[in-house]
């Protein structure tokens, strides 16, 4: 059983979908820490809700960014974490910390990276005239929103689909290959090899990964 530690700023969908499929009895992975650096965060309500113990590190009590991380490392080591995933976490992290949890971050990215890095993606797919866009789960590294891709699925942009529109129709993704990630993850079927992940034992990777029947 992997511990894993699920950071949040805002409401907590991504975190839903999480406890859920951890609530599973054959799942790999349980969520045993649920930290936000917003005391506001609905997500904690979610948390607490499922019984799972909260803890707010509030980034404005730190002098520094580094001084934040290393409290967040700290937490993350005396709790035993070995998973840490990123589900609306609106704080960017130093290459310090990423670097200490390398691999063992994952985070998810409402567009099909390496396209629409960043915020307002679906504002900015739309204006792009893209066809498709999505979400991705993957691994953190230094970089803003990039990093070994575990998992993406796609959805089309119609014409009529506004910025919210297309919000909700990846949200809805996102609350399925999230969880799939994490799961591949924690049955240690993932290899990093440079900054591509492969899959072992994983049948029809792609067909299971990119677009997964709902
Ligand atoms: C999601 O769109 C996620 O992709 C992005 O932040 C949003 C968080 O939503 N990183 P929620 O808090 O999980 O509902």
């Amino acid at each position: 059983m992997v511990d894993v530690a699920v950071l949040i700023s805002g409401t907590g969908t991504n975190l839903q979908s999480l406890i859920n499929s951890c609530g599973d009895h054959n799942s790999p992975a349980r969520i045993t820490l649920v930290i936000s650096n917003n005391p506001h965060a609905e997500g904690l309500n979610r948390a607490k809700a499922a019984d799972i113990p909260t803890k707010v590190i509030n980034h404005r009590n730190f002098k520094s960014r580094d001084l934040f991380e290393e409290r967040l490392h700290e937490v993350l080591k005396d709790n035993g974490i070995k998973l840490v995933c990123l589900a609306g976490f609106m704080r960017i992290l130093g290459a310090n910390f990423i670097n200490l949890w390398r691999n063992r971050i994952l985070n998810i990215h409402p567009s099909l990276l390496p396209s629409f890095k960043g915020l307002h993606t679906h504002e900015r797919a739309i204006e792009s005239g893209a066809l498709f866009t999505g979400c991705t789960v993957h691994f953190v590294n230094p970089e803003l929103d990039d990093g070994p891709i575990i998992a993406q699925a796609v959805i089309a942009i119609n014409a009529d689909d506004t910025p919210d529109s297309l919000a909700a129709k990846v949200l809805k993704k996102e609350h399925i290959i999230y969880p799939q990630a994490l799961k591949l993850v924690a049955e240690g079927r993932i290899r990093v090899v440079g900054n591509k992940v492969t899959m072992k034992n994983v049948i029809y990777a792609n067909e299971c990964m990119i677009n997964p029947i709902t």
